[in-house]
């Protein structure tokens, strides 16, 4: 099954080719929605766009194209507008014999990949001995819903969690450990870490010691890599603990961290040396890329190796795109990063090109996300000004859903109550989250997220409740409801199956531009047209038999569908609520 936007492309490809014997290229045609169900479904601007090339004015090219797809029982109407657009009204038949089909596929019309190339995508990648902050939960959010697109078209994923665990950090930490004889187990690492931190600052004679730990973590010295290992331990389990916490796919198998590519640092630096691509600045090695300029316009080259010999994060970042590329046999790498990391990543998507390890072929990009702000329109700290720390973040989410579920169910048990509240704020967390476009800032606020209002998760879910319970009315599942025939007739179904029909359309756009918003927009829209629907149909009543199969196929397919999208934002649905 194609996408709707991609059929009328091609019908109108057929067309122009037919009447003008003119071949263009399905990438030439553009067809978008209209703005008002009056003009139709679609629209497109072919003839504007062509008048030029076939010399004829756009509505003596729109008319041709209008009385030739006129033909074409797709639609049941197509109309020029204005300067030369043409207006195309999709016949309800069509959206009954497509929605037919589709309610079958577990792919919901979406058209999956034939082969299936490996991604990398890179997310979360969370630090050893720092606790997780909300930086890591937009990390952790986006990534996670990014494999579930790309795995749902066909991508095979390849997860990868590129924790921070190694470099010169730990050689003060281990080093304030051993010195104060603390057993890490009742430590609380990160303040520990701002100690060693300050103290490396401070005391020369500390941070000599804590660069020859460094040397001797790097020499395997036993007493030094055990600790080394604990701090590792230590840190990864509090990070199982926030990702089962948040429902994300990420595993133990997904881990990659910084230190497994730290062997292959000295032998990739010999080799960039030796092939002449880096070059010696001030004792450091670095590599000089075109266009990248420092703010006084002079040449900004990638710092690889300091002139002690030290390596960078951009080293090991090196390491992990050969790899990626090499090893792991990566047609496209997505590193969800903060927008801040931009530019390290333009310097390092194009240093790998330079060096040789990939051409257009292979797709590189990053899905950059903004800043979580607080009240005041600062980046989102605590009261103390410390960074917020991501369990007791998610504790307090629950504890609010926890309120508004007992509120609203008084005669629940307390098991049930917890349950439902877990899943709301996950839920709630995740959607606010992932609604703006992630470029963009966004301010944190609990009551924004929990609101039974507006473009939000309990909206959303809602919406998915009542229609549970409209099927429950029923008293049938959805699929018994899926087995009846769709047979849509009136305007407010037309406009609800018209957007299920593009959901497809939708999928496939955001598995190349990773526009997730897109995914909640579609979704909050799809409830409103479905309540607007269930509002002013009666379904249970219908006036016959077929006509109530038929609705009851409509909410059908909008379930699915609803649960489908969420279940791709890595959001779980509610029963009841
Ligand atoms: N650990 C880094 C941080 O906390 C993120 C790493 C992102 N991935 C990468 N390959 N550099 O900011």
């Amino acid at each position: 099954m194609q996408n709707l936007f991609k059929e009328v492309k091609i019908k109108l490809q057929q067309a122009l080719h037919d009447a003008f014997n003119l071949d263009v290229g399905i990438d030439q045609i553009e067809v978008q929605k209209t703005s008002h169900q009056k003009f139709g479904h679609l629209q497109t601007n072919v003839s504007l766009k062509l008048s030029k090339q076939l010399r004829l004015p756009p509505p003596k090219i729109g008319q041709v194209l209008t009385d030739y797809l006129s033909k074409d029982n797709t639609f049941s109407k197509v109309e020029i507008a204005g300067p030369g657009f043409i207006n195309f009204f999709i016949h309800p038949e069509f959206f009954n014999s497509t929605l037919n089909q589709l309610k079958d596929d577990p792919y919901l019309g979406v058209n999956v990949m034939p082969s299936h190339p490996h991604v990398v995508v890179d997310y979360s990648s969370p630090n050893v001995a720092k606790e997780m902050h909300v930086g890591h939960l937009r990390s952790t959010i986006i990534g996670d819903a990014i494999c579930r697109f790309l795995t749902f078209v066909g991508w095979d994923v390849i997860r990868q969690n590129h924790i921070g665990d190694w470099g010169t950090q730990f050689g003060m930490l281990i080093e304030y450990i051993i010195q104060n004889e603390l057993d890490i187990k009742n430590e609380n690492i990160t303040k520990c870490y701002q100690q060693a931190k300050k103290m490396f600052d401070e005391d020369t004679e500390f941070a000599k010691k804590a660069k020859e730990r460094v040397v001797m973590l790097q020499q395997h010295d036993e007493k030094t890599h055990s600790i080394w290992e604990k701090l590792v331990a230590q840190s990864e389990q509090h990070f199982t603990e926030v990702y089962e916490q948040l429902d994300v796919l990420l595993g133990e198998a997904d881990v990659r961290p910084e230190s497994f590519y730290n062997p292959k640092l000295q032998p990739l630096i010999d080799y960039l040396q030796k092939e002449n691509i880096s070059s010696i600045d001030q004792g450091a090695k670095v590599i000089f890329l075109d266009g990248f300029k420092d703010k006084d316009n002079h040449p900004l080259p990638m710092l690889i190796q300091k002139s002690d010999g030290g390596f960078l994060y951009a080293t090991t970042d090196l390491a992990a795109i050969q790899f990626r590329i090499e090893t792991l046999k990566a047609k496209r790498v997505v590193y969800c990063v903060d927008a801040r990391q931009q530019q390290h990543f333009d310097m390092l998507f194009a240093a790998a090109n330079k060096i040789g390890w990939c051409d257009e072929s292979i797709d590189l990009n990053y899905a950059l996300f903004g800043t979580i702000l607080g009240d005041d329109g600062k980046p989102f700290k605590t009261r103390s000004g410390d960074t917020v720390k991501l369990l007791p973040l998610i504790s307090k989410a629950i504890e609010k859903a926890t309120t508004i579920v007992s509120t609203k169910n008084p005669s629940w048990d307390q098991q049930r109550v917890n349950e439902t509240a877990r899943t709301l704020a996950v839920a709630s967390l995740k959607y606010s989250d992932l609604c703006n476009d992630k470029i963009k800032n966004y301010a944190f606020s609990y009551e924004k997220m929990l609101s039974f209002d507006g473009n939000t998760a309990p909206y959303l879910l809602n919406a998915y409740v009542r229609v549970q319970s409209l099927l429950r009315k029923a008293n049938i599942s959805m699929d018994q409801a899926l087995d009846y025939t769709l047979n849509i007739t009136e305007q407010n179904e037309i406009q609800l199956a018209y957007h299920l029909v593009l959901f497809s359309y939708e999928v496939e756009t955001i598995s190349t531009s990773l526009e997730l918003h897109r995914m909640c927009h579609y979704l909050y829209q799809l409830a409103s047209l479905f309540h607007h629907f269930y509002e002013h149909q009666p379904i249970l009543r219908a006036e016959t038999n077929e006509q109530k199969e038929s609705r009851l196929c409509l909410v059908g397919i909008s379930s699915k569908i609803l649960a489908q999208g969420l279940n791709l934002l890595g959001i779980k649905t509610l029963d009841h609520m």
